[in-house]
């Protein structure tokens, strides 16, 4: 690492050119050597492959991807914790590896797991312990603690230990100390990860709050988390950027079919003539194709796969109210993220999750690494 070149680096100010860009990476990649008892003479684990990215100042951008897909790893190289193997990386035009000072400044970066704050100390003294190790003077403390708090929602329980607090406040604190210097970017690694569902939410909602004013990366394997907090997301699989959009680029691109699916009310009876039914359903430009089947309980359900369902529902309903045939219930399925990554990767996600499952010995657990083994693996 060429420390010596920071406090220069530093003077002339950011070198990147793109300054409405909060991160720029390119063609960034990150080998282990898998260790062998004491030894690192084990084959080579390429985590991070060749990624390549760009995030806009005031957004919130993800990593999607299963466990094991790279994430941890990346935001390592963003935040100095781990040096790439190749391939470069800009926060706020300060590269990653020449200005490690200069970045670390830009940054706050909450990683998984519980550490990180002292649970003898109350949610305030917390922050104020923080912000000393960063240099702030105790009136900046002072006044950037009591904003925080508030935009955390723990003004009522500041003067509480934090070993009283639930994970979910706990994470709450955790984000607000990551703000404390007021970084430009904050990274964020899986950070509802843990928490019940209630909780998550309430993460949620405060990360979201953090746009515009704030930029945030974030890294997590929920689906539905990424979906309603990312403006762009990077598909991430076997340390490779897959696909990338915005959530409802991703799903449109999915080569899946929309569906609408009709449970059938009663039989329709006798006089029910179920091929010249499916194949009036099957007219409509919009409509590819019509099955019929068992449903879920004694109904038929009716499956239709088309390429708008708003206009295929209108021409369904008006073929079977003409056909008398009454209708149960209506279930949409648009194309998900889900639909997304197995269109990217010809697997199921969940199926790429257990995959790292069965293979992995070295799989990060979430708060498992040390800070110190980082700095050991740089
Ligand atoms: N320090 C390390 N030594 C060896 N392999 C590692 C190390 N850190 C991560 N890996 C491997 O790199 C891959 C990506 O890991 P990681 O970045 O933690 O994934 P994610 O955060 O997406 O779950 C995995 O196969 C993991 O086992
Ligand atoms: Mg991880």
């Amino acid at each position: 690492m060429a420390a010596h070149s920071t406090l220069k680096t530093a003077t002339i100010g950011s070198t990147g050119n793109a300054p409405d860009l909060a991160i720029e990476v390119r063609n960034l990649t990150r080998s282990f050597r898998k260790r062998k008892g004491w030894f690192r003479s084990g084959e080579l684990v390429d985590a991070v492959r060749g990624i390549s990215f760009d995030v806009p100042r005031g957004t919130i951008f993800g990593i999607l991807g299963p466990n094991g897909a790279g994430k941890t790893t990346t935001i390592k190289m963003l935040s100095t914790l781990l040096v790439p193997t190749s391939g470069t990386a800009l926060i706020n035009g300060f590269d990653v590896e020449r200005d490690e000072l200069m970045v670390r400044r830009q940054l706050g970066v909450l990683f998984g797991g519980d550490k990180g704050l002292y649970n003898q100390l109350n949610g305030r003294e917390n922050l104020r312990y923080f912000g000393r190790l960063y240099g702030m003077d105790d009136a900046a403390i002072a006044r950037r603690s009591a904003e925080l708090l508030a935009k955390v929602s723990l003004e009522d329980r500041a003067t509480e230990r934090v070993e009283s607090y639930s994970r979910g406040m706990k994470q709450r604190l955790h984000i607000a100390k990551t703000l404390l210097h007021e970084p430009i970017m904050t990274i964020l690694d899986e950070p509802t990860i843990g928490l019940d569902p209630a909780a998550a939410i309430e993460v949620r909602e405060l990360i979201a709050n953090l746009v515009p004013e704030h930029t945030v990366l974030l890294t997590t394997h929920d689906m539905h988390e990424a979906d309603v907090l990312c403006r762009e997301i990077a598909i991430i699989d076997r340390g490779l950027i897959v696909a990338q959009g915005s959530p409802s680029e991703l799903k449109a691109r999915a080569d899946v079919d929309r569906r609408i699916i009709i449970t059938l009310g009663d039989d329709p009876g006798r006089g029910w003539d179920r091929a010249a039914t499916i194949r009036r359903l099957e007219a409509p430009p919009m409509i590819s194709q019509v099955s019929i089947d068992p449903g879920d309980d004694a109904g038929l359900a009716l499956t239709i796969r088309c390429t708008d369902t708003t206009a295929g529902l209108d021409e369904a309903l008006a073929v079977l109210r003409e056909s008398g045939i009454g209708i149960r219930g209506i279930e949409i399925r648009e194309p998900s993220l889900e639909d997304a990554f197995l269109s990217a990767t010809g697997r199921e996600f969940e199926e790429a999750e257990s995959d790292v499952a069965k293979d992995g010995d070295a799989l990060d657990k979430p708060g498992a690494a040390s800070e110190l083994t980082d700095e050991a693996d740089r």
